[in-house]
């Protein structure tokens, strides 16, 4: 618990309404409780002083108003995700860790950039398995860039009007060269799949090939991310219109520990986040099957009213994920 003396400024500052007061008496208070290990209660405290979400974006309600729909049947072509998960959230590799910041570096000095006459980078293509942190890293580029995180919906971009979905994509470029945004082209494949392609038909032709040439043509203010765990299928000409290609591995050893010690943050746990063998324990395992594993644990320390989280906890999450993989598999 915080000191005495911090409670009487606290609630001073309440009856006496000043707000930049209590905002410093909370402060101190959190930076205390954090000192002592209480990171449960410091991130909440900072949760209810700050709130959850990063600042609103200026415009926002303007940009949702103008997302462009598809003409055959009304629907939204993209949709604004708010983004909530901060760099510190994800484990990237070296090489992806230092591609980023070069991009951060590039996008918060764009104005130098620009006076050289150069661009700075706006299209990256993210590769790798399910579960890897593609989706998860395109909303942190958002958040750090404070800029709106578009999603484009594949599935309403995909027609079975003829020439529908060329059009649709056309829209979407339109839409997001004058508004700077982070862009996601999610299942990226189902645009710009290998031209011939066994089951290839015009139409798929028609499709790639307005891809390619609205990738060439861009000279926009977002930045386009196109993400896929399909690339074998990817056609040969699109990956060279990509200034970065990032691809997204399973977790190593090394990984796994520092996930570990990401996704525990602020639980008690009875063994050490880098202790060998519990990493061990996640090997072969995807970034995400890993995080869904860990919930279950903690959920289950928290349902056996203990306030550690132990090995065996982990042990019988892992049972239950294993039986669920077996599942997946056999459906
Ligand atoms: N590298 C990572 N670091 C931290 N957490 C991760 C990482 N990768 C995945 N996760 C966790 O798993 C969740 C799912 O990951 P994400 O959606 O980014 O995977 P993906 O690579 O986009 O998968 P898919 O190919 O299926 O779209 C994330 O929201 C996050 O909680
Ligand atoms: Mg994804």
């Amino acid at each position: 618990m915080a000191r005495g003396t911090l409670l009487r400024q606290l609630i001073k500052t309440g009856v006496q309404g000043s707000p930049d007061d209590f905002r410093r008496v909370s402060e101190q208070i959190i930076r205390e409780e954090r000192q002592k290990q209480h990171h449960l209660l410091a991130n909440d405290l900072e949760k209810i002083l700050y709130g959850n979400v990063a600042k609103p974006y200026p415009g926002l309600n303007r940009i949702q108003d103008k997302i462009p729909t598809d003409s055959e049947r009304g629907l939204p072509l993209m949709f604004i995700k708010e983004p909530v998960h901060q760099l510190e959230d994800v484990v990237l590799s070296e090489e992806n860790e230092s591609v980023i910041e070069q991009i951060f570096l590039e996008h918060r000095r764009c104005d130098v950039i620009k006076s050289y006459g150069l661009r700075s980078a706006d299209k990256l293509l993210f590769y790798g398995p399910p579960g890897c942190g593609k989706t998860l890293t395109s909303e942190i580029i958002a958040s750090e860039l404070n800029l709106p995180f578009a999603v484009v919906r594949i599935e309403s971009v995909i027609s079975s009007y003829l020439g529908e979905t060329a059009a649709n994509l056309r829209k979407i470029f339109d839409f997001i060269d004058s508004t700077p945004m982070i862009v996601l082209f999610d299942e990226f494949d189902a645009l710009a799949k290998e031209r011939s392609d066994a089951g290839d038909h015009g139409e798929l032709k028609r499709v790639v090939n307005t891809v390619l040439q609205m990738m060439d043509a861009y000279m926009g203010k977002s930045l386009i991310i196109a993400a896929t765990n399909h690339e074998v299928i990817l056609d040969e000409a699109i990956w060279r219109r990509f200034e970065e290609v990032l691809l997204f591995e399973m977790p190593d050893q090394d990984h796994i520990t520092k996930l570990l010690s990401v996704k525990l943050r602020g639980v008690r746990c009875e063994f050490s986040t880098d202790d060998i063998d519990v990493a061990q324990l996640f090997n072969g395992m995807s970034h995400a099957d890993i995080e869904r594993t860990l919930r279950r644990a903690i959920k289950d320390m928290i349902l056996c009213g203990q306030e550690f989280l132990r090995k065996t906890h982990i042990k019988k999450a892992l049972e239950r994920e294993k039986t669920r993989q077996r599942r997946l598999k056999n459906s």
